[in-house]
């Protein structure tokens, strides 16, 4: 099975458009230091000639320009795709917003839990994805699903997180999260190994640790370094785990988790525009890399 990573960067990718920190700023004046990344998405394929894009990030249409197989063959008809299917592991906005591009009536069908797909019908400006040519298709939870026509297997499973931002009751647990808001998707096809991706969690347990074990790959939440990390730099008053997101370091972090997990491959992925790992040479890196992680950029491609 064929994986490219589509997008690397975080809700609002790197450099965010209003940021002005460090690394942003780096990113904005076109430092080598560091390489702008794109908002959260991945593609893949079993056959190379159907895909099945796991969320549709507001870059989309850069992120298909960028990447030739996904776009219409030239030889085909006036109008054509080789995305078969967007599959979606939440209702963030660096994760749906992609959907509007894809507005042109051609076929294809949308992955979700139910929780998702009602975030999706809630929202009218959804209704522009057509119901006679863009299938909805539920995604259950704990069960392999055959992503239709492209030999491609899904099993969505929940994950600890948090409800969309634009979804968040304050007066509520949890800000009125509950499961299937957040999923993470082991990805398999006839003969290969699995992926994982698990672009949002807020807390690795045993279960997700005896899940993911012997994988081939994980691309796994990478949004910041620190759970402090945009309170120190004033952009936001939260933590990492208020945002639903584990930090690479510190208590309950995710840069150790996997050590015992047997994952052949493993990089961080849905980067946020602060996070210190996104400047090459820097002691961040260095730790990260010598905890055996990547760190996925946008077109990083690579099979299981
Ligand atoms: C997140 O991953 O926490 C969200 O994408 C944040 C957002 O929607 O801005
Ligand atoms: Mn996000």
């Amino acid at each position: 099975m064929l994986v490219k990573v589509l997008g690397a960067g975080a809700g609002g990718g790197f450099p965010q458009w209003n940021c002005n920190t460090r690394l942003s700023r780096l990113a904005w004046d076109g430092d080598e230091r560091v390489i702008p990344r794109t908002q959260s998405s991945i593609a893949v394929s079993a056959d190379g000639k159907s895909w099945v894009i796991v969320n549709a990030s507001p870059d989309i249409r850069q992120q298909i320009r960028a990447t030739p197989e996904l776009q219409p063959d030239r030889t085909g008809g006036s109008r054509n795709s080789p995305i078969a299917a967007i599959v979606l592991t939440n209702g963030d906005i660096d994760h749906v917003a992609g959907l509007l591009s894809l507005r042109e009536r051609q076929p294809f069908s949308v992955y979700a839990t139910a929780r998702v797909h009602s975030v999706l019908r809630e929202n009218s400006v959804f209704r522009i994805l057509a119901p006679d040519v863009v299938s909805r298709l539920s995604l259950p939870l704990n069960e392999e699903t055959g992503i239709a026509g492209t030999g491609v297997i899904v099993e969505a499973f929940p994950v600890h997180g948090k409800i969309a931002l634009y979804l968040e009751d304050p007066s509520k647990e949890g800000f009125g999260t509950e499961t299937g808001d957040t999923i993470g998707l082991k990805i398999t096809a006839a003969g290969s190994g699995s992926l994982f991706y698990i672009p949002g969690c807020a807390k690795i347990d045993e279960e997700l640790l005896s899940r993911v074990h012997g994988a081939a790959a994980l691309l796994f939440d990478g949004t910041l370094f620190t759970d402090n990390e945009v309170i120190d730099l004033g952009v936001l008053d939260k933590t990492s785990l208020r945002m639903g997101h584990v930090p690479l370091t510190g208590e309950g972090s995710s840069l150790h988790a996997f050590d015992r997990a047997g994952i052949a491959r493993k990089a961080f992925i849905h980067i946020n525009t602060t996070n210190p790992i996104l400047e090459r040479g820097s002691e961040a890196e260095r730790t990260v890399k010598a905890a055996g992680w990547e760190i996925s950029h946008d077109g990083m491609s690579f099979s299981v």
